[in-house]
């Protein structure tokens, strides 16, 4: 029988186990944030991707759980919110104001010297100096600390809504940091939501794949990002912010903008990168030239810097004129784009064979760099843009990208323009030039072309492949240069006298080194495979492929449909491999390399050649749900394949259950594939039969 006792303490029991699921929740949505801060706004991890997602998996399954707990500012929310049907508008409660410009050192003096007259005064003023960031302006409001209301600037006075997207973007803080100082009850926080270089380009490079249209500069990307309806896609766009000024702030004071950007940084917002202070105009345009050099490493894009006058005082006594402030200006960079002819086209060879037109152009100068030459990337491109020798065109740089030609400018054809294609051989090698059903690139099937040799040398003697130690860099550029090395087979007919008639080889490194190259000659299939730099044939393939024909003798009598039979080789892949194979140049290189007794145990796969898991390796990590882990062992014994417990670069496959441990993390240290327990039902029903 209970006691009335006993149903309190249950009772009690109750609410404790509520308050410990609460503060659990609050734990975890602390450690998120603090992580998250470290991550995308101070750039300085603390824990690993896999820790990281592990709480946030936790949080997920407790939100999944207790819905009633989900708060607007947890960390779950970011992930994008149903669809809008259109963007409410929003008015911003101080206008978003626009710079006014200084296009030279003339200018800007012009600009301080107004100031000063202006203020009455021949003292030095003070200017907090900044990069002006190449994106997309907008407000976001935080009321009490926690996000409510995010805005684009809109024609300054009137925005669009766009809170759902900005809350995707990982370093815009949904709640500010308290600790430290206080945060005011209104704060109103204008910054620039940008895309980096590198995204950038990953972004159009998949759209490409995908075939839709391309962004023309980061600017438009982020734009295009933040104008979508639905928040999830702006969610996977890689963007972010720097804050660089403020709107309203109820209740906090300050006396310079130097001040309020470090409370920013307190409060846990992004803020730009090398802002300084300057008292003169000197100083000023010495951070210009140098920003200006640094420009293009920065990893995102700068049109210019901006000068705002320091204290807030002054500021407000100079107040604005027709929708810029008197007290700031932006000192634009030169443009990035110019026109200018093309007097050539010429074919560079490049280290995987790809042949790649160049526009040889009139000299121009393009943000502060003088250009002479523009990629054309490919034939399909030259043809998209209609590039002919002698045209007139716009050339650009964008970020740390090679010059590229934007457009003819058609008007200025005089019919004297040429027409380009591309050649039928290379033009270092001779070797025929092919270009693969449906990609965009030509490239030279030569294995011993010049061009690509120094590279397939490299690559034949690093780590992962032959594992030649102490072939470097510099040495393979002697070997070559000095036609020692014609291919990579050529590497073991070296002899000592060839070796110390090099520069800087000693009798002892020359010995050292044919120590290692003859140590070379003992390898396994699959670091030959790799090391012989198929297109397409990474250390993956390589493993499967060995994993799968007994020697290299079986795996080049094969075709196309026994290797697309394989598990996760693909057309691409079986074309790449068949053509390579095809080449007599190749042939005779293998050839000479097994000549040179370069050998390799053969591998366990004769009897079962190719649908089978023979020489692969798998490691189970997590709870799987359609077998127990020790079924999912035994099935792949039976297939031929081998079950181990620790993940190492020998391994296949990591598979992945549910709540998987480190195993995942080290898999994807050591570039091991991991598949979910789904993929390896796949991959175990495809081979089964
Ligand atoms: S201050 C009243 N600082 O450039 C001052 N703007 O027209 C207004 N921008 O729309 C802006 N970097 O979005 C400021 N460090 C920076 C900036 C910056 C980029 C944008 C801003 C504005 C435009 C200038």
């Amino acid at each position: 029988m209970q006691s009335p006792v006993n149903r309190c303490s249950t009772h009690i029991g109750v609410t404790m186990k509520k308050d410990d699921l609460q503060r659990t929740i609050d734990n975890l949505r602390e450690k998120i944030n603090y992580n998250n801060h470290r991550y995308y706004v101070l750039d300085d991890p603390e824990i690993s991707d896999a820790e990281y997602d592990n709480l946030m998996r936790q949080l997920e399954g407790l939100e999944r759980d207790w819905p009633e707990r989900i708060t607007s500012d947890s960390p779950t929310q970011r992930v994008g919110a149903p669809p809008l049907g259109e963007f409410k508008t929003v008015r911003h409660s101080l206008p978003m104001l626009s710079l006014s410009n200084a296009m030279d050192e003339e200018e800007v003096k012009e600009f301080d010297q107004r100031i000063k007259k202006l203020l009455g005064t021949t003292d030095n003023i003070e200017y907090v100096v900044e990069p002006k960031v190449d994106g997309v302006a907008v407000e976001i409001v935080y009321e009490h600390g926690e996000l409510t209301v995010g805005s684009t600037r809109g024609d300054g006075n009137i925005g669009e809504g766009i809170t759902q997207n900005l809350k995707t973007i990982r370093s815009i803080p949904l709640r500010i940091i308290s600790s430290g100082r206080s945060v005011p009850e209104l704060l109103e926080v204008r910054g620039e939501v940008y895309l980096g270089t590198r995204d950038f380009q990953e972004l159009n490079r998949r759209r490409k794949e995908e075939g839709e249209p391309l962004f023309a500069n980061p600017r438009n990307a982020a734009a295009g990002s933040l104008r979508q309806l639905d928040s999830v896609i702006t969610a996977k766009r890689p963007l972010s912010i720097f804050c660089h000024g403020v709107g309203n702030m109820g209740g906090a004071s300050f006396d310079t903008h130097w001040e309020v950007l470090s409370a920013f940084g307190q409060w846990g917002l992004k803020v730009i990168p090398n802002l300084a202070i300057c008292n003169n105009i000197e100083d000023i345009i010495g951070y210009y030239r140098e920003m200006t050099e640094r420009r293009d490493g920065l990893g995102y894009e700068i049109d210019g810097i901006v000068l705002k006058v320091n204290s807030l005082r002054l500021q407000s006594t100079l107040g604005a004129v027709s929708r810029s402030p008197r007290w700031a200006v932006a000192y634009k960079f030169e443009p990035k784009q110019g026109t200018t002819r093309v007097t050539d086209i010429v074919v560079q060879v490049g280290r995987t064979g790809a042949l790649t037109p160049v526009a040889i152009l009139e000299p121009v100068r393009l943000g502060g760099v003088e250009v002479s030459r523009a990629t054309l990337h490919n034939q399909d491109e030259i043809d998209k843009k209609d590039i002919r020798v002698g045209d007139t065109v716009v050339v650009q740089r964008a970020g740390d990208v090679i010059p590229e030609v934007v457009k003819v400018i058609e008007t200025k054809r005089t019919g004297e323009e040429k027409r380009f294609a591309m050649p039928e051989t290379c033009p270092v090698c001779g070797a025929k030039v092919f270009k693969p059903e449906g990609e965009a690139v030509h490239r030279c099937l030569g294995l011993s072309c010049p061009a690509k040799l120094k590279e397939a040398v490299k690559h034949f003697a690093s780590k992962r492949a032959m594992d030649i130690d102490g072939l470097g860099d510099k040495l393979v550029a002697q070997l070559t240069d000095k036609g020692l090395v014609k291919d990579v087979a050529d590497l073991y007919t070296l002899s000592k006298e060839d070796l110390v008639s090099l520069e800087r080889m000693a009798d002892k490194s020359a010995q050292n080194l044919l120590g290692s190259i003859e140590k070379s000659k003992k390898t396994t299939m699959e670091r030959f495979l790799y090391a012989l730099g198929i297109r397409h044939v990474g250390e993956h393939i390589s493993k499967i492929l060995a994993g799968s024909f007994k020697n290299m003798r079986d795996l080049m009598d094969t075709n196309e449909d026994e290797l697309i039979g394989i598990h996760e080789i693909g057309p691409e892949v079986a074309d790449s491999m068949l053509r390579f194979f095809k080449e007599n140049d190749n042939l005779r290189v293998i050839k000479r390399l097994e000549e040179a007794g370069v050998t390799y145990p053969e591998t366990e796969a004769g009897e079962r050649k190719g649908n089978n898991l023979a020489g692969m390796t798998f490691v189970f990590t997590g709870a799987l749900s359609s077998f127990t882990r020790d079924e999912a062992k035994r099935r792949v014994s039976e297939l031929g394949g081998k079950p181990t417990s620790s993940v190492s670069r020998k391994t296949t496959y990591v598979v992945m259950g549910k709540d998987p441990g480190s195993k995942v993390e080290r898999a994807r240290a050591l570039a091991v594939r991991v598949m979910t327990e789904d993929e390896f039902r796949e991959l175990i029903g495809a081979v089964a039969v």
